[in-house]
């Protein structure tokens, strides 16, 4: 009998790796191969990688140096996702053990270059920005029974100055709402109450079939029986339109919630950066959601230390703040990347001013959240039920608005299953989480 294959995967990176993951897993058991919990019970060692920040791409490379004297052991190494394509073939040079280089566009072949690697050969899948294919299999191993991931556009045509995932994900390029839509009845089907809709740039989609527009294909997802809970992200500013807002109001299992990175709240900066919008172009899409008939909440992203950002326009992004409101950011300081043209921009910002304005912005930014989270006192949300959290006799439920809501159950009744949906009181709330008491 031929020797079990098996093998290890760790993910780093965005929700779209997540996905790409269990669309990769899926591929390996219909080759055969059985999935195990560590590197030491594996015969092939798989990185899901990321390369957004420097610190990110160094990850990779520390388990790989960790593991090395494992390859003695007969085991394989194999590197996927931004660094893989990323670096390419200069990977087997760094780290002479591995033996896969692939990226995430040509995932499709990763069967065939699974029989190289079984051959004792290397193999490498390595995209040129000429794919016009999106990743579709029926394999996908969603490691969730109640929520899960649909890719509906990969890749990014926008680059920005300093951004990598032009260069490591491969030219855009949106699926077709038919299979788009075929892949989100199937889940309802089997029994998902929750799709979460994903791209780069989720809102940047054409369909190649000309059918449907995003904000119509978001209608037509969130009008699909069973589905409570549709969500959508990343969006892009520039391809923001007033529809996605109409949509939203005109159909409940479109969540009330969006997130749409800024980056930065001076329009010199963000002309610098490349994003194609100012801050009165981001302030009007903000004015639109704030108009919608229900609450939206708000969420984005932000680099400071960008090349050449002075204290002034450090500022301009702490006055935006004040202008949104936002529910949630995520910031962080400005990263030199590989191949991008912010790379090579003169006056970089010294790292210690780099450290000290993330410093300000995230202790602002919780000011904010402070008091924007004490609205949802006394207010019932319906909850998605998580899972639990033992050492604190509470409940982890997540609202349509995408906030973390622990709960204790109402005294006598069962305990909600994961998956389940129910009634929370909200009786205290924090910067980042609620609390509450199931209703009845
Ligand atoms: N497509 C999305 C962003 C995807 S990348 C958009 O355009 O809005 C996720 C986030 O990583 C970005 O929003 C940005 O805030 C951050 N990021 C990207 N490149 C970075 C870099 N070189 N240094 C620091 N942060 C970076
Ligand atoms: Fe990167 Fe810009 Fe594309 Fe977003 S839009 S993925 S920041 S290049
Ligand atoms: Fe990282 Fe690639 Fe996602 S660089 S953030 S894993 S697209």
């Amino acid at each position: 009998m031929a020797p079990e294959k098996t093998f290890y995967l760790e993910t780093f990176g965005c929700q779209m790796n997540v996905h790409d993951s269990e669309k990769v897993v899926g591929t390996l058991i219909s080759q055969g191969y059985r999935q195990v919990e560590s590197v030491e019970e594996a015969g092939l060692v798989l990185y899901n990688t990321c390369s957004i920040r420097d610190k990110a791409e160094q990850k990779v490379f520390h388990r790989l140096a960790d593991f090395r004297k494992l390859e003695r052991q007969g085991k394989k190494f194999g590197v996927l996702g931004c660094v893989a394509q990323q670096e390419g073939e200069k990977i087997f040079d760094r780290a002479p053990h591995v033996s896969l280089v692939c990226g995430s566009a040509s995932y499709r072949n990763l069967p065939e270059m699974l029989v190289q690697l079984e051959a004792g050969k290397r193999a490498a899948g390595l995209d040129d920005r000429q794919t016009t294919e999106t990743f579709e299999t029926e394999f996908t191993a969603r490691s969730n029974p109640h929520r899960g991931y649909i890719t509906i556009i990969e890749g990014c045509d926008k680059f920005c100055a300093f951004c990598v995932v032009p260069y490591t994900r491969g030219r855009e390029r949106s699926r077709t709402s038919e299979s788009i839509l075929a892949e989100a009845r199937q889940m309802a089907g089997s029994g998902y109450t929750e799709v979460q809709l994903l791209g780069q740039n989720v809102n940047s989609y054409h369909d190649p079939l000309k059918k449907k527009t995003f904000s119509e294909l978001l209608a037509a997802v969130g009008e699909i029986a069973g589905l409570k809970r549709v969500r959508f992200t990343t969006s892009h500013p520039i391809d923001f339109t007033r529809d996605i807002v109409d949509a939203i109001d005109a159909v409940p299992a479109l969540c009330d919630h969006v997130h749409l990175p800024v980056q930065s709240g001076s329009t010199r900066v963000l002309g610098a950066m490349q994003r194609e919008y100012t801050r009165d172009d981001y302030l009007e899409r903000i004015a639109w959601m704030k108009a919608a008939r229900r609450e939206i909440s708000i969420t984005t992203d932000i680099i400071v230390g960008f090349p050449g950002e002075t204290e002034v326009e450090f500022e301009d992004t702490l006055s935006l703040l004040d202008a949104v409101c936002y529910d949630g950011t995520f910031s962080f300081k400005y990263s030199p990347r590989p191949n991008t043209p912010a790379q090579t921009m003169a006056d970089s910002i010294p790292e210690e001013a780099k450290s000290r304005r993330l410093a300000i912005l995230q202790e602002h930014q919780k000011e904010i959240q402070k008091h924007l989270s004490k609205r949802h006192l006394g207010q019932i949300l319906e909850v998605m039920v998580e899972g639990t959290n033992p050492t604190r006799g509470q409940l982890i439920g997540r609202t349509s608005q995408n906030k973390t809501l622990n709960f204790t159950a109402a005294a006598g009744n069962p305990e909600p299953a994961p998956g389940s949906y129910v009634r929370v009181h909200v009786t205290a709330s924090f910067p980042n989480s609620l609390l509450g008491e199931m209703v009845g």
